[in-house]
This record gives structure tokens, sequence and C-alpha cells, in this order.
């Protein structure tokens, strides 16, 4: 694996791959990796000659400033399980490599209402945030293809949106990969290494109470489901940010079961300090 922290020098080696028409599959991550990242990087190597990891905690997406300082940094392990992994590009800038001109957003992206519900609407400025960075990636990596997790449910729909907004539909294809879970079935995320031992084990009932909705939707209706998965969470632990059902092609909220669309749940929920998301298809 070859690291580049510098853009001129990543671009002087893409280019050269470019010109034997080698498009790199792209991995954008946070760092702290776990196994769910390496399964997108291996599912990016099945599809592409190259594939590029990039390792940039974003400071532009944390519309919370604790969140951001508590971000776990796990350089040296994370390149050692890229290599593992042989992947053969890792992009790990600075921020001045990133944003040369300053943190201030150079545009707005227009998200629609993706913006304005479940993380648009507890997390405000994080999906621009999201989009200033990707969108920045995306011209520095030039990618043909972009592996997201399932997990980050709303994040790939908001990527799929900032794509077409910058007019790169034709030229990108995004590849969803499902999320992966440790064996009591907590959504593999970089925040869960901020659990204490006691909060890891609590942290359970989110998957527990998604797979009793998939279960039982079909007998209950979705008041009496959300009103069930807020008692468990609660009694868990958790502070409830959101429990919804939505439309899962574009996240319009349902307040009745329609068996003729995809739906998909999907909660976001403090413990303590450490706030987990995580979601699951339905039909
Ligand atoms: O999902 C993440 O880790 C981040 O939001 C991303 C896509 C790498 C942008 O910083």
């Amino acid at each position: 694996m070859i690291l580049f922290k510098k853009v001129t020098n990543l671009h002087k080696w893409l280019d050269a791959q470019q010109q034997k028409d080698h498009l790199p599959g792209f991995v954008p991550t946070m760092g702290a990796l776990h196994a769910g990242h390496i399964s997108l990087i291996e599912m990016s190597k099945k599809e592409n000659t190259v594939t590029v990891c990039s390792i940039f905690v974003n400071p532009t997406q944390f519309n919370d400033p604790k969140d951001f300082e508590k971000y776990p940094h796990t350089i040296e392990k994370d390149i050692y399980l890229l290599e593992h992994a042989d992947c053969d590009i890792l992009f790990h800038p600075s921020a001045h490599e990133i944003y040369p001109a300053g943190l201030i957003p150079k545009r707005h992206y227009d998200l629609g209402s993706l913006e304005t519900v479940l993380e648009g609407e507890f997390r405000p400025g994080h999906f621009q945030g999201v989009c200033m960075v990707v969108d920045r990636l995306l011209e520095i990596v030039k990618p043909g293809r972009l592996y997201l997790g399932q997990k980050d449910y709303q994040q790939c729909m908001v990527i799929a949106k900032l794509i077409e907004l910058i007019g790169k539909k034709d030229l990108i294809k995004i590849v969803i990969c499902p999320t992966l879970r440790e064996p009591d079935g907590l959504a593999m995320s970089s925040r869960n290494l901020r659990l204490r031992k006691d909060e890891r084990l609590a942290v359970v009932a989110i998957y527990k109470s998604l797979c009793l909705v998939k279960e039982t939707w079909q007998i209950k209706s979705i008041a009496q489901l959300k009103q069930q998965t807020r008692s468990m969470l609660e009694e868990a632990g958790f502070k409830i940010d959101y429990i919804e059902i939505a439309n899962a092609a574009n996240l319009t909220l349902l307040n009745e079961w329609d068996e003729n669309q995809k739906m998909v749940m999907l909660v976001a929920a403090f413990m303590n300090e450490v706030r987990l998301i995580d979601n699951m298809l339905l039909n």
C-alpha cells in the first residue's frame, strides 16, 4: 500500500493509472477502521484494479465540537488493517490539503427534505459538511465507483443526491454495502470504541428492538411499535433522538404501514455521551 498525504502526489500517481484506463474504486472514511470498512475495501478490490481509501476526520460535519474532539484516532491500527486487506492507496491528508481556502463553505448543497428529516433535523449542518468533504474528495480521487455502508442509510441518499447535484451521476456509481454487525447484533461503528463495558452490553437493545419490529410489523400499528421501541431503549439507558419508519426510497416518514413500498426503520439514540444510529429494512 502507498500512503499519500499530499493531493499533488496522489494526483501524479492516479493520473498514471487513468492513462491505463483504471478509474479507482474509492472508500472514504474517517478512520478508526473496523470490519465494516474492511468489507467495503474488499468489495472495491473485487470490482476495481485500484482501490483508494481515505482517512480524514472532517471537521465541517461535526455539529457538536465535543464529538469531533472525542472522535477516535487509531491511524497505526488503521494502516495495519488496510495493509492486511491489500488496499492499494491510503490518502491521509491534513485539513489544509482538503480545505486550502479554509473551512467556510463555498456553496450550499440543495438536499431537499433529506436535510430536514432524521439526521438532518437532529444534526443541523451535518450533511452540508458531509457534502463539502465528499465533493472535494471526489474531485481529488475521481473514482468510477464509490463504496458506502448501509449503516449510514441517510448519508448514502445524501451522497447520491450530491453526485447528481455536481453532475457526476454518469461518472460515479455508488455501491451500498450491508451493515456489518458484532456477534450480538450491534452495528459496527467507530463510535463503539467510546463505549464503556457496561454501556457496550446495554446498546445491543437497538438491534433487538429493530429485529422485534421486523418480526411483528404486520400485527401492530406503527404508533404501537414506535412506543414499544422507545420503552425498550429507555429501559436500556438510551436517550432517544428519533425512532421512525420511513419509505426506504425517499425517507418520507410513515404513520401507516404501506406494503406496496419498501419500508425502513431508523433509530438514533445516545448512550450517555455516545450517539449511535442503526436501521433495518422491514419488507
Ligand atoms: O461516513 C463517514 O465516515 C463520513 O461521513 C465520510 C463519508 C467519510 C465523510 O467524511
